[in-house]
């Protein structure tokens, strides 16, 4: 068991240009919780999980992590806080031609110097690998340790890309919608597995996910994200099928669900409708 690090956003907005990725978004995250981001594509499910990490400084507002305000520290101690926060990209971000052992080992480079990660890389010592292959027991893929990363499936590398971030002995697991190209049985064994590593380990838990069924079957907190704002953030239990249905609304332009639901009820005349925009 590991301490696990909380998370706190207090009033944060992310601005790209005239976008606001992120709308003034509070919310608390307890250590060794588990939290998943649902809603509508460009919503601010990716500038919320980087701005988690300080991988996305916000405009205004601030993020704290294990109690430090991410802003305040010095940049050695946000990188060692950044080092401990494993982060399963979108892409899951592997290097297709390394091998499986290579790219877990790549998880622990920010906690080193650059000449002792390299070392530790190239030459990895008989205790690492060992490490290495427990972890990818413990995801069910032990016997890829060797094998070259682009030759695995989908399921196997969002595996690999697990271990990697187990292997940085995590406070906290950030997943970025970690099982967008697998079949939906494989997407489902992914999810599960990060869900009871996390529990077991004790680990702060927070995935986005476009799978409802799967945010439903195995997160126990959501958090609804549309147009950079927060829609609701319940207990899952408590959150029926129109609320969800209102956050994915097509149409709906000021990011409230209530509004989403109007919409819905009242679509434009097809007569109306445009598609040269003119
Ligand atoms: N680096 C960037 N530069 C400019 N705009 C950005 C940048 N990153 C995100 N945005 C914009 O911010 C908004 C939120 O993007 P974000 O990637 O957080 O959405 P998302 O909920 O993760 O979407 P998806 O479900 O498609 O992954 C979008 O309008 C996006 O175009
Ligand atoms: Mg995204």
């Amino acid at each position: 068991m590991v301490d696990a690090a909380g998370f706190q956003l207090e009033d944060v907005t992310v601005r790209f240009g005239t976008v606001r990725a992120l709308d003034t978004v509070s919310l608390d995250i307890a250590p060794g919780s588990a939290v998943g981001l649902v809603g509508p594509s460009g919503g601010g499910k990716t500038t919320l999980l980087k701005a988690l990490n300080g991988s996305q400084p916000p405009t205004s507002g601030r993020v704290r992590v294990a109690g430090r305000a991410l802003g305040e520290v010095s940049r050695g101690e946000l990188r060692g806080l950044r080092s401990h926060i494993g982060f399963i990209h979108q892409g899951l971000d592997l290097v297709p031609n390394l091998r499986v052992a290579h790219n877990v080992i790549a998880g622990r480079l920010g906690q080193m110097g650059f000449a002792r990660s390299l070392g530790a890389f190239l030459f990895p010592s008989r205790a690492v690998l060992r490490e290495v292959h427990g972890l990818l027991e413990r995801v069910g893929i032990e016997d890829k340790l060797f094998e070259r990363t682009d030759r695995l499936s989908g399921g196997e590398q969002q595996r690999v890309a697990l271990a990697r971030a187990l292997f940085q002995r995590p406070t906290a697991l950030i997943a970025d919608e970690p099982v967008a190209s697998v079949d939906p049985a494989r997407a489902r064994d992914t999810v599960e597995l990060l869900a009871r590593i996390s529990r077991e380990e004790g680990l702060t838990l927070c995935m986005s996910l476009h799978n409802l069924d799967l945010a439903r079957g195995f997160l126990p907190r959501l958090v609804g994200l549309r147009a950079g704002r927060v829609v609701f953030d319940r207990a899952t239990r408590s959150i029926d099928d129109a609320t969800f249905d209102a956050l994915y609304a097509l149409g709906a332009r000021n990011g409230r669900a209530e509004d989403a639901a109007t919409e819905l009820r009242e679509p434009p005349p097809i007569g109306e409708a445009r598609l040269d925009g003119g």
